[in-house]
């Protein structure tokens, strides 16, 4: 499983894995979900595939009497039920020794000076060479304090020795304004540059691929753009409900838990222009050039939906509706389903809708991007030759799925002239051995590594809310009830009329 990196390597090459320097990664909120599914199984799987260096220290903090032994145990028995990588026992026994933990509330001053030293003890035992990493894994009405007892306690400024990064997890704010007061909390104790948002949609490795996609072939660019392309619907789908993060999710919803960051991320990935490198520099300007051409519609009661799922079945079972669930208020306004349409102001885009929409409880979980094209200007067929012929398109299947589908029509075989719908694939596992690490293993060796690609700055934070503010306030006048949807199917009938009002419907994907 490790992976062989050789010391001598050309720094231009970036076929070869990079191994973090010495480093210690500090996390608050290691009791959290996050931590225990995606942030503790990610830096085992980083030290499987031999990514992190010996002298790296991991450091939980959190509100519970434990001891180090004890917190230990929390990573071993996550590592055990999610890590991607086999588990190895030497691996385990190294990771081990680096591991401490910190109890304490985020307000007590005492736990931040005892954080402090343990910090500087591992420095000295082992080796981590003064660079720390602050993963705040917590809700962001906790950022003022955390941030706040780092810098009193001096745990903020480099001083000279080694770097000091923090590590956000959206939600960046509720709206435009809140944003922008979180960023001033943070941008106040770390510079711009030691500040790495997490989007984990930018860390999938089907989202990476976009890149390669678009700019490593000559075949798609000429198409991708207004001349060719009607429409484009980017979807997020999951089968699940809210499970137990009611608290987390009521006056929150699907708009703001997903679209303001994952599905405008994507759709910027989709529109941009081609940047004049991967340094997160260019690929940033070219991000935000495309969200400032971004707006929400003008009719928004038309194009926009919004919907909570109702009781129904899934995968054979009956599951509550979303007004049932534990600690949803009975007339809560909160929307399950979210779709809404964002027009592109620029040249490459114009006329082109962006239909964005992501719900829980829907048949299944997938997520895609699909470039709808426009049918071919003139048909040489009888309309009954082409009856079964679609629209051309091309998708690109984010998960779980992995790969691109293109959509065509072909003759179907026979004496006579019929034309069908078919589909060629690419699929990931039928075209490499290798398979993709998670998203959460690529982003924290970036933050280690100081790489900042893949993390979206404040600018594009607040690009994203100025799309949706005015969405997010129309539907806070409109107050509810909210259209309902049967657990298990596509959406609200809302959803379906938004598209056929331009003339279009949803995939089916
Ligand atoms: C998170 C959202 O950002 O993404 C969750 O807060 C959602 O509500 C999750 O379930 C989905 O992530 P993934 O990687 O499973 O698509």
């Amino acid at each position: 499983m490790t992976e062989h990196v050789n010391p001598l390597r050309d720094p231009q090459d970036r076929r070869l894995p990079r191994i973090a320097g010495p480093s210690v990664l500090v996390i608050f909120g290691v009791t959290g979900d996050l931590s225990r599914k995606k942030l503790m199984p990610a830096v085992y799987d980083l030290a499987n595939r031999g990514l992190l260096p010996p002298g790296f220290g991991l450091v939980g903090f959190a509100r519970r009497d434990w001891a180090d032994q004890d917190f230990a145990k929390e990573v071993h028995d996550s590592v055990k039920e999610h890590a991607r990588t086999p588990f190895r026992e030497e691996v385990w026994q190294q990771l081990l020794e680096g591991i401490r933990f910190v109890p304490g509330e985020f307000s007590d001053d005492q736990a931040f000076e005892t954080l402090k030293e343990t910090i500087q003890e591992l420095d000295e035992q082992r080796g981590t060479g003064g660079n720390h990493a602050f993963y705040l894994s917590i809700p962001p009405s906790f950022f003022d304090d955390v941030v706040g007892q780092l810098r009193r306690h001096g745990m903020a400024d480099e001083k000279g020795q080694g770097w000091r990064r923090v590590v956000i997890e959206k939600p960046f704010g509720h709206d435009l304004r809140s944003a922008r007061e979180l960023n001033d909390i943070v941008s106040t104790v770390f510079p711009p540059e030691s500040v790495f948002r997490i989007d984990h949609y930018l860390g999938k490795e089907t989202v990476q691929n976009l890149l390669a996609f678009r700019f490593a072939n000559q075949m798609f660019e000429p198409i991708w753009n207004n001349n060719y392309v009607s429409h484009v619907q980017i979807t997020m789908a999951e089968d699940i409900g809210i499970g137990g993060r009611a608290g987390y999710y009521d006056g929150i919803g699907a708009a703001r838990d997903v679209i303001q960051n994952h599905l405008m991320q994507l759709m910027a990935l989709t529109a941009m222009e081609e940047p004049t490198s991967f340094e997160a520099a260019q690929l940033r300007t070219e991000k935000q050039k495309v969200l400032g051409a971004a707006r929400p519609p003008v009719d928004i009661d038309a194009h926009t939906a919004r919907g909570q799922y109702s009781t129904g079945w899934q995968g054979g079972e009956k599951v509550k509706g979303f007004l049932e669930e534990d600690g949803i208020k009975p007339d809560s306004f909160t929307e399950t389903y979210a779709a809404i349409r964002v027009d592109i102001d620029n040249r490459r885009w114009a006329g082109v809708p962006f239909y964005l929409r992501s719900a829980k409880r829907m048949p299944r979980r997938v997520t895609e991007i699909a470039l709808n094209f426009k049918r071919a200007p003139h048909l040489p067929f009888t309309s009954t030759d082409t009856e079964e012929l679609g629209i051309n398109a091309l998708v690109m299947r984010i998960q779980p799925d992995e790969g691109i589908t293109m959509r065509f029509g072909a003759k179907v075989p026979s004496t006579q002239m019929e034309i069908r719908e078919v589909s060629m694939d690419f699929n990931y596992g039928g075209s490499f051995t290798e398979s993709s690490p998670e998203a959460y293993e690529r982003l924290i060796l970036d933050v280690l590594l100081g790489e900042p690609p893949l993390f979206p700055q404040h600018e594009e934070v607040e690009l994203s809310w100025q799309i949706l503010d005015p969405i997010l306030n129309r539907w806070a006048e409109l107050g509810g009830p909210v259209d309902q949807y049967e657990s298990g199917t596509w959406g609200p009938q809302s959803g379906i009329d938004m598209l056929a009002r331009d003339g279009f419907v949803w995939r089916r994907p």
